[in-house]
């Protein structure tokens, strides 16, 4: 099913706000129950499912005014069914004292059109989340 630049980047985005507002059912719904990543949590390894990620949706509360922005996002679309999503994620958030920071991560997201019992949804497959080296 074929979408367009824009709404995979919609998608993406709503993934990234239902982490932010620790909306679990919401990111469940956006993910494959198979989704593979790479994440700084994951010290190196490769992890297979969601619980790596429900793990943390446990654990949030509250946590501040908080924007996510993906910055200088580029979508390549692999068909109708794959496309890759890369970006920085820039988060802003304030910190212990209070003060406005921002945090600033690189993502690298591979969505993939998946049919199911009630239709065909776009989910994420994988994604790899990498700190900056400076
Ligand atoms: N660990 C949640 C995510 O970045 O998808």
């Amino acid at each position: 099913m074929h979408a367009t630049p824009e709404e995979l980047l919609q998608f993406n985005h709503r993934l990234l706000e239902s982490i932010f507002t620790g909306d679990w059912d919401a990111y469940r719904s956006l993910c494959a129950e198979d989704l593979t990543c790479f994440e700084p949590e994951a010290l190196g390894h490769l992890v297979v499912g969601m619980d790596f990620h429900k793990f943390y949706f446990d654990l949030a509360g509250g946590g501040g005014p908080r924007n996510v922005t993906m910055a200088n996002p580029k979508v390549r679309i692999l068909g109708d069914e794959a496309a890759v999503v890369a970006y920085t994620r820039l988060v802003q958030k304030l910190n212990a004292d209070g003060v406005p920071v921002t945090v600033r991560v690189e993502e690298t997201r591979v969505w993939q059109y998946q049919s199911g019992a009630h239709g065909g949804r776009w989910k994420m497959v994988h994604v790899h989340r990498s700190t900056p080296a400076s």
